[in-house]
């Protein structure tokens, strides 16, 4: 599981052992301990604190100082839609969640997050080197590096940050993606150098 925002929504994302992926308010229902601090056990999610489980649905199935209870179905948390493509989770907390378009075959390539604004995120990706040649930018978020593109979705975080998942063209091999995973690491350095420098 992971802590995740989406516009200001604090969210618990967790993967099921059966692979169900679900997004939730980052709050339990019972006292509104993070969820995020709890465990995945099996299929539900069990909260920290008094050890409470949710089922995929958002039910509470369990509470295990009351072990023989049918806990009431009511007892749920907030469940949001999400929609799963090329290793990208979608989340869209006001309706059904739908993949944004992706302007190339892609492959996950990281995330990471990053003190810095839009512009310079977008200028350090212009300024940061690859394999010596200075990346050229075709669109917003996309990059041709040589032979390689990178596509950086940005999704703003609270206090100045971006968080950013980064995807490599389809083609790109095992070491063409550490290549570009390093080149993400020196855009992020810089990124947030002129932040603190500014
Ligand atoms: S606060 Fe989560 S089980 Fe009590």
């Amino acid at each position: 599981m992971m802590r995740a925002q989406v516009n200001g929504q604090d969210l618990v994302v967790w993967r099921a052992s059966n692979g169900d992926i679900s997004a939730w308010d980052n709050r339990c229902p019972h006292r509104g301990m993070a969820l995020s601090h709890g465990f995945v056990r099996g299929n539900d999610l069990a909260c920290l604190y008094h050890g409470w489980h949710y089922g995929g649905t958002g039910v509470c199935r369990y509470i295990p100082a009351h072990p023989e209870l049918d806990p009431p179905k009511t007892i749920k948390a907030t469940v949001f839609s999400v929609a799963i493509a090329d290793g990208v989770i979608w989340v869209n907390t006001q309706g059904a969640a739908e993949p944004a378009p992706v302007p190339m075959a892609s492959q996950p390539l990281r995330s990471f997050h990053v003190v810095s604004h839009s512009e310079s995120l977008a200028r350090a990706c212009r300024t940061v080197a690859f394999e010596g040649a200075f990346p050229e930018q075709l669109e917003q978020g996309l990059y041709q590096l040589g032979a390689r593109q990178v596509f950086l979705l940005e999704n703003p975080l609270d206090q100045g940050r971006l968080q950013i998942t980064a995807l490599a063209d389809a083609d790109a091999t095992p070491e063409g993606c550490a290549a570009l995973s390093r080149w993400c690491e020196a855009v992020r350095r810089s990124a947030q150098e002129e932040k603190v420098a500014a």
